[in-house]
């Protein structure tokens, strides 16, 4: 715990403890305004956070502890591109993606901003080409197809974004790659004509070893259809331009981005190329454009009324002060289907951490485990654990006003309003329950006995008094998903500053990649390494069996 903040958690706790003893039920019959007290929201973009448990005072006090943790000035160093990311030296800047911080920021003598434009504007141009037909096959075709070949940030943002625009998607089909299990390129491939499909390899370091193995089979089966004119069919997305070139990429589609981008929000740099080839230039832009928006209101807001900033706060109170240690994220909205796997890499990678930026250890938890699928599905799936369950989960829903989906369906509103009806059902069961009293009136009224419904009366009570938060939209375009995908950014940015950690390395990542590179030569010549410890040593010797 940073010293400075000691007196901040200890009020915190206080009302912490007060407010567990006030089920939500209480605090909203004691306060009439408690929706408009509890909610804020930018356009249309609302947050309804009044079925959280909290108040007035709890809430100052965490407003209190983001002004002590210097919240404002850290955000203020990040966009003036200081190298916050310390342990690598780094600048973090990818809110000058979406042209979100002032003109005339430098790193390193270069200015951010037109190194930005220059790479956007060709990156954009060649997909505006390969959807147009302008870049053509080998044989002189329209290309139908793009595979891009990445994992974590080179693959999340763009599944997650291509998946949310569907609506928006008017070019080639797009596939991806990321798994290093061989049946993701076979299953992939195999209903696809190379003679017509343009590989993307994105790696913002060009190493990854995954990637560099599905890069190699996916080049392999371009090869083994057009030879040597293989490459024409192949574009990169790198910071590792050397070695792009190393593997005969034509600089003219290679696209790079920069050391200040760390690979969980690149989706804005060239990484998000397979994008723009499917929903074209200008929803593209409409996307940058809203992340643009919440980058603004998140420099410019006051603290109290400034989403990203409250976001993060409720994520301290439930993680810190009421100490629940997952989060659920339910997004009513089919199109975000990948957006609570998006937002695992987000959230996890960056503030997945045990030590402060001075290298001493923290004295608070740190990140969630986030998870989640879309509702409905959720509710049909693990919502009894989340509502009877003997863990508190706390809950973020997003759900949209409206379809995003446009069809001759007649029935899509009723579609939509069954949607709408479900998110507001589960909030309510949450935070209200369904006391004993409740269910007997029900029971009887279903003509049970006494002696039934005394049977069954603790199995159908609802506890209640399980916090969600709602974000609420008008429509899932480019420009809210946009504001979307910033605004859970800017979240992860505010708790990383509370908690005093880099979230922006992930040395987490390095052992188990380290560890593989010594393996590898076992499995390949199926031995068993001297000294290594007895589990894997005995799991080694049960594959190269079940392998003979
Ligand atoms: O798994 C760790 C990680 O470094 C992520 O941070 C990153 O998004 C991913 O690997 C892929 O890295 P690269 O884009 O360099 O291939």
């Amino acid at each position: 715990m940073q010293a400075n903040l000691a007196k901040h958690w200890s009020l915190l706790q206080q009302h912490a403890e007060r407010l567990k003893s006030q089920p939500l039920r209480d605090l909203f019959a004691a306060d009439a305004e408690r929706f408009s007290q509890f909610s804020v929201h930018l356009d249309d973009l609302l947050m309804d956070f009044s079925k959280e448990k909290i108040d007035q005072a709890a809430l100052t006090a965490l407003l209190q502890l983001a002004q002590a943790a210097q919240v404002e000035a850290r955000r203020d160093a990040m966009v003036q591109g200081e190298k916050i990311n310390s342990t690598e030296q780094r600048a973090v800047l990818h809110m000058a993606l979406r042209d979100g911080i002032p003109a005339g920021v430098q790193v390193d003598g270069q200015d951010v901003l037109k190194e930005v434009a220059a790479v956007r504007g060709r990156f954009l141009d060649f997909a505006e080409a390969v959807r147009t037909g302008a870049y053509k096959t080998v044989s002189g075709q329209a290309f139908t197809d793009v595979v891009n070949i990445g994992i974590g940030g080179s693959d999340l943002g763009p599944v997650m974004v291509t998946t949310a625009l569907a609506p928006w998607h008017d070019g080639p089909a797009v596939h991806f790659v990321s798994n290093v299990d061989g049946a993701h390129s076979v299953d992939t491939l195999k209903g696809l004509n190379p003679q017509t499909t343009l590989v993307i390899v994105a790696s913002k370091t060009f190493t990854t070893a995954e990637t560099m193995l599905n890069f190699s089979t996916a080049l392999a089966w371009l090869k083994a259809s057009l030879g040597e004119q293989a490459g024409q069919h192949v574009a990169a997305v790198s910071t590792n331009l050397a070695a792009t070139r190393s593997y005969g990429i034509e600089d003219t589609r290679v696209f790079g981005f920069w050391d200040w981008v760390g690979g969980r929000y690149s989706v804005w740099s060239a990484i998000g190329l397979p994008v723009a080839i499917a929903v074209g230039k200008q929803a593209f832009t409409e996307f940058l454009a809203g992340a643009k928006a919440m980058d603004e209101h998140f420099r410019s807001a006051p603290l109290a009324q400034n989403l990203p900033v409250l976001f993060a706060l409720l994520g301290i109170w439930r993680r810190n002060l009421l100490q629940y240690p997952t989060v659920a994220l339910i997004p009513y909205d089919q199109h975000l289907a990948r957006f609570p796997a998006y937002v695992q890499q987000l959230d996890m990678e960056s503030n997945g951490k045990r030590v402060q930026l001075d290298g001493s250890p923290i004295q608070t938890s740190t990140g969630p485990v986030i998870w989640g699928e879309p509702g409905t599905n959720a509710q049909h799936s693990f919502f009894q654990l989340i509502h009877q369950g003997s863990e508190v989960i706390p809950v973020d829903f997003l759900a949209a006003a409206n379809p995003s989906s446009q069809s001759e369906f007649a029935d899509l509103e009723l579609h939509h309003e069954t949607l709408l009806t479900n998110v507001l059902a589960q909030a309510q069961a949450l935070a209200f329950g369904r006391d004993a009293e409740a269910v007997r009136v029900d029971l009887q009224a279903a003509g049970l006995s006494a002696v039934q419904i005394e049977a069954l009366v603790t199995h159908r009570t609802f506890p209640g008094d399980r916090p969600s938060t709602l974000m609420l939209y008008r429509q899932l375009t480019p420009y809210t998903l946009g504001r979307l995908v910033a605004l859970f950014e800017h979240k992860v940015f505010v708790q990383g500053v509370i908690w005093g950690v880099n979230s922006y390395d992930q040395w987490g990542v390095e052992l188990g990649k380290k560890l593989a590179n010594v393996l590898a030569p076992a499995l390949h010549d199926r031995t068993v390494p001297a000294g290594v410890d007895a589990s894997t040593a005995g799991l080694l010797q049960h594959i190269h069996a079940l392998r003979a």
